[in-house]
């Protein structure tokens, strides 16, 4: 299965690279024992169950059942070709790969349709052109300034490969034609829009400032135009396209990665002007959503790099707004989250601008507040605290949340607060907040289902019939050692596993020995040909605490497998007995009753 790539390159590529670094890349991952756990990148899940293995050097998720090593986990999730995977981490470890072209075996499927790989194209050589046009043209000289005049630097127009568009309606469209791009996937793109009288096609963006937007592993998917007076919009954006989901895409995410992995930590905020004005500041994990409030998508890319999220929305009515709804979002999926707020109504790009960096650092990001007492400050919003009605009003709101916090030190905390800002009774607030949380607890048992056990992770012991798991137990040993493995081979004799995955990883185990290799899961799980098998090597061998296997219990494990075959033997009997019973055949019958009798008695 390893194609042209020679065997020894593969090794050569295991041993330069620890699994943990080269997973820790795309999750989260904490130590627990000897293996580490993380967010599974393979499906949504709030608490891991996704384990990698730094002794064996394979991967598991408890939950999905994907499973394998270095190779077959870059494949997966980059979704792209064994070749590539290793030609990637070829390159990562320093080492060099003859890999065989695209195309050149004529055999190879396209990780992406042809479609969107022109798409792609489009974008990447466009990105380029809008970027050098605002650079280093006469045409891009207002936007330049204007830019400059904002406060970007040039090595922010550089970073962001920020561009400009010319005022012009065909000048992208001959661009592309001119390339040989199909304007009808152009189209689809989003990046020039089809007229429904001549069905000829025009620019989608003219005389505007180009920010590329990039996906998740750095290719340009899509621009966002800022107009450079007041035409409206102020931002115009690509339409939703096969390589572009809003509601997904994360501004900045593929830079701020690694930094926001280190940290355990992303900064989140509203607009993409913000993230860049803050990374001019020297913050290094800011990302944002594209003008779209936060979802499940977004939530689940950031949960697999970062624990903490500090939110830094704008600091008007609309972005406190937004910060509250993010927070909660956030919170109930498990993140810490903390809101940094911005004074005076402005946004943060504003405020970089008016009080520079360091003052932002300070004085808004390091003082991120809790939840709690953002929503203090959030429920004051609009109402008069000298007004009697009001007041209480406030009071009511900000205790029905205190009730909802599930520390008792906090609680305190925050209606000591309160008792002290509006001058009441400590007494009399905890009183309040028992009474709202009884009433809350009561509402939500009536809806609610047993409340569900999160946090640390614990690998099920899930429960197979006694022949799977002396099979399973099998494939452990054998994978620790080829003398166990020859050995299960002879007493099998000429029998098989019941379980016919089992027998093909026996067979292929044997054949890898035979082929001269030492025990190695994670070379073994190369050397699988397809998926099912990998995850379950790589299942068994996570799940099974494999010591050094006793003669006894390989004998056991074989007997259970003998057993298992005969139990099943008994049932094709009795079914047997039963056709013959109806047939009226009892000569037969009653022979085949006494074959049960002999097999019972040899279960025994
Ligand atoms: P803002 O209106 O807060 O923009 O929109 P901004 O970041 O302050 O930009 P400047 O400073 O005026 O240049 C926040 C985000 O909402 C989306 C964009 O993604 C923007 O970053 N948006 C805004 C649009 O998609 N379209 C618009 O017309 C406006
Ligand atoms: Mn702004």
């Amino acid at each position: 299965m390893t194609g042209r790539i020679p065997e020894e390159t593969i090794q050569q590529i295991k041993q330069s690279l620890d699994i943990t670094d080269v997973i820790g890349e795309y999750v989260q991952l904490k130590k627990q024992g000897r293996n580490f756990f993380g967010l599974c990148p393979f499906h949504q899940e709030n608490s891991p169950s996704f384990s990698v293995s730094p002794d064996k050097q394979i991967y598991h998720c408890f939950g999905c059942g994907a499973g394998g090593n270095i190779f077959s986990f870059l494949t997966e999730v980059e979704n792209i070709s064994f070749q590539e995977a290793v030609s990637k981490l070829a390159e990562r470890a320093g080492v060099t790969v003859e890999v065989p072209s695209f195309g050149g075996d004529g055999k190879k499927q396209p990780a992406v349709s042809e479609e969107k790989e022109q798409m792609l194209k489009a974008h990447e050589l466009l990105a380029k052109f809008y970027h050098h046009l605002l650079m280093n043209t006469a045409e891009g000289q207002e936007a330049l300034d204007y830019l400059e005049e904002r406060g970007f630097s040039a090595s922010d127009l550089e970073t962001f490969q920020i561009g400009w568009s010319l005022p012009n309606w065909e000048f992208t469209t001959r661009f592309l034609e001119k390339r040989g791009f199909p304007l009808e996937w152009m189209e689809k793109a989003g990046l020039i829009i089809r007229k429904e009288d001549s069905g000829s096609y025009f620019d989608r963006f003219r005389g505007r400032i180009m920010f590329p937007l990039y996906d998740e592993k750095g290719s340009v998917v899509a621009f966002s135009g800022r107009s450079l007076h007041d035409e409206k919009p102020k931002y115009l954006n690509s339409p939703e396209t096969p390589i572009f989901n809003k509601s997904r895409l994360l501004y900045n995410l593929h830079q701020a990665r690694p930094a926001i992995r280190k940290q355990h930590r992303a900064i989140l905020f509203e607009g993409f002007a913000d993230v860049i004005a803050a990374a001019r500041a020297g913050v290094e994990t800011g990302i944002a959503t594209m003008g779209t409030s936060l979802t499940e998508a977004h939530i689940q890319q950031i949960k697999r790099l970062a624990n903490e999220v500090i939110i830094c929305y704008d600091g008007d009515l609309a972005g406190m707004n937004a910060a509250f709804r993010a927070s909660e979002l956030l919170i109930s999926s498990g993140c810490e989250v903390r809101i940094a707020s911005v004074p005076d109504r402005m946004d943060p790009d504003d405020y970089i601008r008016r009080h520079g960096g360091e003052k932002f650092l300070h004085h808004v990001i390091e003082t991120a507040r809790t939840q709690m007492a953002f929503k203090m400050e959030y429920y004051k919003q609009g109402k008069n605290l000298q007004d009697e009605g009001q007041k209480l009003q406030y009071i009511e709101e900000v205790v029905t949340e205190i009730a909802k916090l599930k520390k008792a030190v906090e609680r305190d905390y925050y209606l000591r607060q309160i008792a002290e800002q509006f001058s009441l009774s400590l007494e009399a607030l905890k009183q309040q907040e028992k009474q709202v949380f009884f009433k809350e607890r009561k509402k939500q048992h009536q809806h609610a289902p047993a409340p569900q056990a999160t946090s640390v992770y614990q690998a099920p012991n899930k429960l197979y019939p006694a022949f799977q798991t002396a099979e399973r137990r099998l494939i452990a040993y054998m994978l620790k050692s080829d003398d166990v493995a020859y050995k299960v081979k002879e007493l099998l004799g000429g029998n098989t596993f019941n379980l016919d995955e089992h027998q093909a990883i026996f067979t292929y185990l044997l054949g890898f020995y035979e082929g001269g290799h030492e025990p190695d899961a994670s070379a073994f799980i190369t050397f699988l040909p397809n998926d099912t098998l990998r995850r379950l090597v790589s299942d068994i061998e996570m799940m099974m605490i494999s010591k050094v296997a006793s003669d006894e219990e390989i004998h056991d494990c074989i007997q259970q497998i003998f057993k298992h075959r005969k139990v099943l033997e008994i049932k094709v009997k009795k079914q047997q007995q039963i056709s013959a019973e109806k047939a009226k055949d009892y000569l037969a019958a009653a022979k085949i009753a006494k074959e049960i009798m002999e097999l019972k008695k040899e279960l025994h």
